[in-house]
């Protein structure tokens, strides 16, 4: 059904750690995706495009471009 929502993504977080150093990346962040919409993720290198896209399961695309 168009505009339907398949998929919710609600208060996504993610914090990197590496040894001592941590990275929230990502906090609470929400989005809707809809049936029959293209949807994309834009950003400066760095905004957490990628760890989004990791972190609800997606496929990142921007690795052929
Ligand atoms: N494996 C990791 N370990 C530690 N920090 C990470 C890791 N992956 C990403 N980060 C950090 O998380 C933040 C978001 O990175 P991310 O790769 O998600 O951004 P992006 O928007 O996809 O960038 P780009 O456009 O360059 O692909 C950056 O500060 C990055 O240094
Ligand atoms: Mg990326």
């Amino acid at each position: 059904m168009p505009n339907e929502i398949v998929a919710p993504v609600i208060q996504v977080g993610k914090t990197y750690k590496t040894g001592d150093t941590e990275i929230t990346a990502l906090q609470a962040s929400s989005m809707d995706l809809k049936a029959g919409e293209l949807t994309l993720i834009i950003g400066p290198s760095g905004s957490a495009k990628t760890t989004f896209i990791i972190t609800f399961g997606l496929c990142d695309l921007s690795i052929f471009w």
